[in-house]
């Protein structure tokens, strides 16, 4: 089976795009390749993102590689936080932090319409392609949940009155904006290993 790497350093990624992607191609992370550098993230744009990570990888380690950036964008606060998601509250990337603030940003608003955005950036055999996933939802005034990471308890996808961190892991995979834009990703590569 050919190998891909997966330019990221979270080794949870790494097993959850292994086992949602069984099949296709054989994922590794970058500790894998011997890459511990932090890789660029400097564009405005989630896509701009993905691409500078993957195209950081192919261009110093010569490896077919695709890398994801995701974003919770508010329809309230003209898209915020966007791409900057991890980052919202400051640099710590503190899921607790970011979510009391994004609560209070949206004190008194009736508009709550949310979504994730996910764009995968793969780079194979020299040649681009990207993929997106999105999930459709709603930010509620409380966090409900103790599962998933980030944003979920927050987040209450459309069709469900639960949060993504009232969840499975598999319940989430399913409908959640990274599940959909690997899946893309899956039925790309299993059709480019179908042609040979
Ligand atoms: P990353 O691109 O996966 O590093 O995610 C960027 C930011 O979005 C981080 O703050 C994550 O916590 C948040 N995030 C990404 N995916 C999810 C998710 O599935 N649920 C909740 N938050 C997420």
């Amino acid at each position: 089976m050919p190998t891909i790497v997966f330019a990221t350093g979270n080794e949870n990624k790494v097993k959850e795009a292994n086992a949602l992607l069984r099949g296709a191609f054989g994922i590794v992370g970058l500790r894998d390749i011997g890459c511990h550098e932090t890789l660029p993230e400097t564009s405005p744009t989630l896509e701009g993102n993905a691409l500078e990570k993957a195209r950081y990888v192919y261009r110093n380690y010569q490896a077919d590689c695709f890398s994801e950036d995701t974003g919770l964008e508010t329809e309230a606060l003209g898209g915020a936080p966007g791409v900057y998601s991890a980052r919202y509250a400051g640099p710590a990337n503190d899921a607790e932090a970011n979510m009391d603030l994004l609560l209070a940003n949206l004190r008194g608003e009736e508009n709550r319409n949310a979504r994730f955005r996910t764009v995968i950036a793969l780079i194979l055999g020299g040649e681009e392609y990207t993929f997106e996933g999105i999930v459709n939802g709603k930010i509620i005034h409380v966090k409900k949940g103790e599962g998933g990471f980030g944003y979920d308890p927050i987040f209450m996808p459309e069709g469900y009155n639960r949060t993504f961190a009232q969840m499975s892991v598999e319940e989430k995979n399913a409908i959640s904006h990274r599940g959909q834009a690997i899946a893309k990703l899956k039925a790309f590569l299993l059709e480019r290993i179908g042609k040979g």
